[in-house]
């Protein structure tokens, strides 16, 4: 169920039955050669709206430009400063809260949101805490979940692409956006086969040593046909996690 896709009464219905809801959170920046820039946007998304449809819960817009300063240096790329993306999750949660949802699950598609997103889970409890006036109203569960990090996926991850999977531009997550997308499949030759792995600092860093945008991986291995597979593991995957954080309570 999207929201984006329903009314306010078939908002309100759906409180009735539940107060959960799953959040896609992205990032618009660089990912090589043949990756979308929108990629790290692609994948949260259209993994929640499976694991939405499976299980008849709402899945909120995708937030889809995050935290990529380190990206700037390839064009293309939008990134939100740290003090921008906290403000707009912060936001976001209390919205969500003021009309009855108690459990926001954040599926994640960019490692580099990961620490501002907790920040900004972690400024709304101590609001809360603290009695100030803009304060979630009662008990409120946040959580995010990186979609990569999930055992089923890790492991299909490695079968698939072994010591090619990298950590950035990564063939599973090419893959995966080109199963949401079809119609955007690119091919293109990459030299080094594999690029170079290793640390950075600024987006110019960045650049200089990765000169094509990838990191460690070779996402000319991207197909379709391993997006569908890595799409399937991602909703039984996800599916659980989901249920145990609501059955937490
Ligand atoms: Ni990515």
């Amino acid at each position: 169920m999207l929201l984006q896709h329903s009314t306010w009464p078939e908002v309100e219905a759906y409180l009735q039955r539940s107060t959960g809801i799953i959040v896609p959170i992205g990032s618009t920046e660089q990912h090589g050669p043949n990756g979308l820039i929108g990629t790290d946007a692609m994948c949260p998304e259209t993994i929640a709206r499976g694991v939405g449809e499976k299980m008849d819960v709402m899945v909120g817009p995708t937030l889809n430009i995050g935290m990529a300063q380190h990206h700037l240096a390839f064009p293309g790329t939008i990134a939100l400063r740290p003090s921008t993306l906290l403000a707009l999750v912060k936001d976001v949660v209390l919205s969500l809260t003021r009309h009855g949802f108690t459990h926001l699950y954040f599926l994640n598609g960019h490692g580099g949101n990961t620490e501002t997103v907790n920040a900004a889970f972690a400024e709304v409890h101590a609001e809360a805490g603290l009695g100030s006036s803009g304060a979630a109203r009662g008990p409120l569960r946040c959580k995010l979940m990186n979609w990569w990090t999930t055992r089923g996926i890790k492991k299909l991850s490695r079968q698939l692409f072994g010591d090619a999977e990298g950590s950035h531009a990564t063939p599973s997550e090419v893959s995966l956006s080109f199963f949401a997308h079809p119609g955007s499949v690119k091919h293109v030759e990459m030299e080094p086969r594999i690029a170079p792995g290793g640390g950075f600092h600024d987006a110019e860093d960045f650049r200089r040593r990765f000169p094509d945008g990838r990191i460690g991986s070779d996402p000319s291995l991207a197909s379709i046909e391993a997006g569908e597979r890595l799409y399937l593991a991602a909703i039984e995957d996800i599916t659980r996690d989901y249920q145990a954080f609501i059955a937490a309570g």
